[in-house]
């Protein structure tokens, strides 16, 4: 069965925990379809940890767009979530063009930073599902620092929560958080709620992929470090070139022959 918003929806008010990661290819898709992921982000994350790029600025509708092919054709069951990149919803008619291509490109609903009330407005009143992203903005606030510490700022959060539930929103997504702060806007809201590095609370928790296998060499305070992608795939890189230049692989295990009646007529 594909999960919907409903589903998620049913997940908030059950008090079951929503389980969300990044995924920009196939078979990784695969794999957390399998796992029983509930949301699937094809996230502009997919700029500095897959394209090599120094600011998600940098990321374009075709790199969410090929990303995002991928990731559909490996998933059957999880529900799968754009992100509209950096200035690709400056005007209404802007980002209903781009929301319009990210779902007849396998997205179920889209995504996109900030208490933008006219351009969500515009997207809702054209039956697009939106999530919307509040906290730690990635898109224009290069420096990765909690948000929402002071009463004044929290409280500025809380009432855009509430403004993007209003206009009609169906997840809200919190990027970097105090947990009392995720627990709060959580409980304000009747949509379902999904943290990254906001606490314990939201309806539902998503990382970046990368950081749960050891992908992308660093540490970070919000995520767990599940499997150690680099020291596994760097031994297993290394091993193949001793192999290759000891003349160990390939093995007999590993070639075609000819039959014998054929190879006779180079030797006659
Ligand atoms: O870009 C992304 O992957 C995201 C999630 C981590 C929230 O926005
Ligand atoms: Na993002």
């Amino acid at each position: 069965m594909k999960k919907d918003s409903a589903y998620l929806l049913a997940k908030k008010q059950n008090h079951q925990k929503i389980v969300a990661l990044t995924a920009y290819d196939y078979p990784t898709a695969l794999l957390q379809d399998r796992a029983g992921v509930d949301v699937i982000f094809v996230g502009d994350s997919v700029g500095t940890n897959i394209l090599g790029y120094d600011s998600e600025q940098e990321v374009t509708m075709d790199d969410i767009v090929h990303h995002l092919k991928a990731v559909r054709r490996g998933t059957s069951q999880a529900y799968i979530l754009a992100d509209l990149p950096y200035a690709s919803y400056e005007t209404p008619k802007q980002a209903l063009e781009n929301a319009r291509k990210l779902l007849a490109n396998g997205a179920d609903i889209i995504k996109l930073e900030g208490v933008r009330e006219e351009i969500v407005k515009h997207l809702i009143k054209h039956d697009i599902n939106v999530c919307g992203h509040l906290g730690l903005l990635p898109q224009t606030q290069q420096q990765k620092k909690v948000q929402g510490k002071s009463f004044e700022q929290a409280k500025e959060l809380i009432e855009g929560a509430l403004t993007l539930e209003r206009i009609g929103i169906s997840v809200l997504l919190l990027e970097l958080i105090p947990e009392e702060l995720g627990q709060i806007i959580t409980e304000k809201v009747s949509i379902p709620t999904i943290g990254i590095g906001s606490g314990r609370f939201t309806d539902g928790q998503v990382l970046i992929v990368n950081d749960i296998l050891g992908i992308t060499p660093r540490k970070l305070k919000l995520a767990t470090k599940y499997q150690d992608y680099q020291t596994l795939t760097l031994q297993a890189i290394e091993q193949y070139k001793q192999e290759v230049e000891q003349k160990i692989f390939p093995s007999d295990e590993n070639v075609q022959h000819m039959v014998q009646e054929e190879l006779q007529n180079f030797i006659q």
